[in-house]
C-alpha cells in the first residue's frame, strides 16, 4: 500500500466514497467546490492510498498543518473495501507521516460514537479516547455524540503504531 498526495483528478474517487449510501451515517461529506478549494489550502493535506493491483483504495484528509501548535486533525478517512485491514494500513501510514514528516505533537480526530469499526481501527493504532461531545454533531438521522480520540508524539515514539 502506497500513500501519495491527492490531485484534483482524485476528487471523483473521494466524493464517490463520501457519498456511498452505506457511509451516510459514518462519514461527513463536502461538496466538490469545497474540496477543490481545500486542495489548494496549505492548512490541509489530501492523501490517497493505492493498492498495487486495484489502484486508489482510500483517502485521508488532514488539517491544522499551518498552525504553530503542531496539532494535526484527521479531518476525514474512508476506504473502498472496509473490514479487511485496508483502513488500519492507511491509518498507520498516515500516522507515520503526521509524526515523522509533519513533525506533529498531537494527532486527533472526532468520530461518531456509534461508528464501532472506526473506533476499533483508531484504538488498534494506539489512539486514546479522551472524551465525548454529547450530541456534538447533527446527522441526517438526528443528533449524535462525537468521541474525541488522539495519539501523542511520545506514545507514537514508544511504539504504539
Ligand atoms: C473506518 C475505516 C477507515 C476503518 O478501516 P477498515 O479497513 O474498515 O478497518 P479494519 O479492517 O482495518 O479493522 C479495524 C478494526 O475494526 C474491527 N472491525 C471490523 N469491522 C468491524 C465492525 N463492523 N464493527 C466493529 N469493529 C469492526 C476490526 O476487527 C479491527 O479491529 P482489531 O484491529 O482490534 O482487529 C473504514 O471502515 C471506512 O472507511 N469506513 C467508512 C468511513 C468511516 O467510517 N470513516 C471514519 C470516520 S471517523
Amino acid at each position: 500500500m502506497k500513500l501519495r498526495e491527492a490531485k484534483a483528478g482524485d476528487l471523483d474517487f473521494i466524493t464517490e466514497l463520501e457519498n456511498r449510501p452505506e457511509y451516510l451515517n459514518l462519514v461527513y461529506r463536502w461538496p466538490r467546490d469545497r474540496h477543490l478549494a481545500s486542495l489548494k489550502d496549505p492548512d490541509l493535506r489530501y492523501l490517497i492510498c493505492e493498492d498495487e493491483r486495484a489502484g486508489a483504495c482510500g483517502f485521508a484528509i488532514l488539517c491544522g498543518l499551518s498552525q504553530p501548535e503542531r496539532t494535526v486533525k484527521l479531518q476525514r478517512v474512508a476506504v473502498a473495501t472496509p473490514g479487511r485491514g485496508q483502513g488500519s494500513a492507511l491509518l498507520r501510514a498516515v500516522t507515520r507521516l503526521v509524526f515523522d514528516e509533519l513533525g506533529a505533537h498531537r494527532f486527533w480526530l472526532g468520530v461518531y460514537a456509534d461508528n464501532a469499526r472506526a473506533r476499533a481501527a483508531y484504538r488498534g493504532l494506539g489512539f486514546v479516547e479522551e472524551g465525548t461531545l454529547r450530541d456534538g454533531a447533527l446527522r441526517a438521522d438526528g443528533f449524535v455524540s462525537l468521541v474525541l480520540m488522539s495519539i501523542l508524539e511520545q506514545e507514537y515514539r514508544a511504539g504504539a503504531v
